[in-house]
C-alpha cells in the first residue's frame, strides 16, 4: 500500500479522499524539518502547503518518494530541480484560490474608496466622523489590471459588472474573446498606470516582476489613485510605495503580500489610506477545500501512474 504524509494543515476532505483512494495516510500538520528528514524515507507521497519546505536534503532522504503535492499556488517551498533530478512528480492546484483572491480585491477597492477601515477604527474609538468620510463610487472609474491571467480576468469580470472601465497590461496578448467579453483594452504598463483610478497587480513573482512597480512607475499614477497588491510582495518596491503615499504621489494602497512576511517595514503601519492584511487572499474555507481536493486528486494520479 502506498503511503502519504500530509505535513501541513489541509482540508479534511483531502485526507478522506486519500483514504478512500486506498492510501495509508499520516497527518502530521506540525512536523518539524528535522522530524520530516527522519520520516520521509517511509513515504511514496507528501502533501504540503507553504509552511513545510521540501528542500534538496528532504528529497534526497526520501528514498521511495515519487510525488509531492503542494495544496495551493506557487512552488517556492519545493526544490523543483532536486525533484526533477530524482524523477519525482510535483503537483499543485494554482486555480484553487482564484475566486477568493478576486473577491478580496473587490473588497479592497470598496474599502479604500469608502474609508471602511478608517471609519470602523474611529467609530470604535468613540468618534462619529460622518463628514470626513466622503468617498467615491467605483462605478465609472478605471481599473488597471497588471497581469491578465486567472485572477486578473476574474477581477475584470466582477469590476465590469460594477460598471468600471477596464484596461490591462500583460506580457502576452490578450485573446479577442476575453477582450470582447470583458470589454478590456490592452495597454502598455505606463499607460495602465497613467490612466487608472485603481491599479491591481496579478503577475507571478520571480525575477521578471521583481520591483516592477518602483517610484518611477508610481510617479506615473494619478495622485488620487490607489494600488492593490495581492500577488507577491516584491513586485512593489515597498520603500518607494511608502515614500509615494507619504508624499501624496498616490493616495493609498491595499497590501496582502509583503517583501518580508510578516512585514518589517514599520512605516507601513502608520499610513492612513493603506489597508494591510496578512496574506489572506486565499484564506477561505472554499479555496482551501478546493486546494486540498484538487492537489490530492493530482497526487493520487501521479502515484498511480
Ligand atoms: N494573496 C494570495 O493569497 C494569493 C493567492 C493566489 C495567488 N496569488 C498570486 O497572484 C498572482 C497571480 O496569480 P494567477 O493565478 O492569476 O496567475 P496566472 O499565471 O494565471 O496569471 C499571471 C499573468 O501574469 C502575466 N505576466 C507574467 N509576467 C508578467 C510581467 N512581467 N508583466 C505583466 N504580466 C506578466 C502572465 O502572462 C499571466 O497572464 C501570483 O503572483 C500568485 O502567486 C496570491
Amino acid at each position: 500500500m502506498s503511503r502519504v504524509l500530509v505535513c501541513d494543515p489541509i482540508d479534511d476532505e483531502g485526507i478522506r479522499m486519500l483514504k478512500d483512494g486506498g492510501f495509508e495516510v499520516d497527518y502530521k500538520p506540525s512536523i518539524t524539518a528535522a522530524e520530516l528528514k527522519q520520516a520521509i524515507k517511509d513515504y511514496d507521497g507528501v502533501v504540503v502547503r507553504s509552511r513545510t519546505k521540501i528542500t534538496r536534503e528532504i528529497i534526497e532522504a526520501g528514498s521511495r518518494l515519487r510525488a509531492i503535492g503542494r495544496a495551493g499556488v506557487g512552488l517556492d517551498n519545493i526544490d523543483l530541480q532536486a525533484a526533477k533530478e530524482r524523477g519525482i512528480k510535483v503537483v499543485n492546484a494554482p486555480e484553487s484560490l482564484t475566486q477568493s483572491v478576486v473577491e478580496i480585491v473587490i473588497g479592497f477597492m470598496i474599502a479604500l474608496s469608502r474609508y471602511i477601515s478608517n471609519a470602523d477604527k474611529t467609530m470604535k474609538e468613540g468618534k462619529w466622523l460622518k463628514t470626513q468620510y466622503m468617498g467615491n463610487e467605483l462605478y465609472g472609474k478605471t481599473l488597471g489590471i497588471v497581469g491578465f491571467g486567472r485572477i486578473g480576468r476574474g477581477v475584470a469580470k466582477v469590476a465590469k459588472a460594477i460598471g468600471m472601465k477596464i484596461i490591462a497590461y500583460d506580457v502576452i496578448p490578450i485573446d479577442e474573446k476575453a477582450k470582447q467579453e470583458l470589454e478590456v483594452e490592452q495597454k502598455s504598463l505606463d499607460d495602465v498606470l497613467k490612466e487608472s483610478d485603481f491599479v491591481t497587480l496579478h503577475v507571478p513573482g520571480g525575477q521578471g516582476t521583481y520591483h516592477l512597480i518602483d517610484l518611477q512607475k508610481l510617479k506615473l499614477m494619478k495622485q488620487t489613485a490607489f494600488i492593490i497588491n495581492t500577488s507577491r510582495g516584491n513586485v512593489i518596491k515597498e520603500d518607494d510605495l511608502v515614500y509615494a503615499i507619504k508624499n501624496r504621489i498616490i493616495t493609498g494602497a491595499a497590501l496582502d503580500v509583503f517583501e518580508v512576511e510578516p512585514p518589517t517595514n514599520k512605516e507601513l503601519f502608520s499610513l492612513e489610506r493603506v489597508i494591510l492584511t496578512p496574506h489572506i487572499g486565499g484564506e477561505t474555507a472554499e479555496a482551501q477545500r478546493l486546494a486540498a481536493t484538487l492537489t490530492v486528486q493530482r497526487l493520487m494520479e501521479a502515484l498511480k501512474a
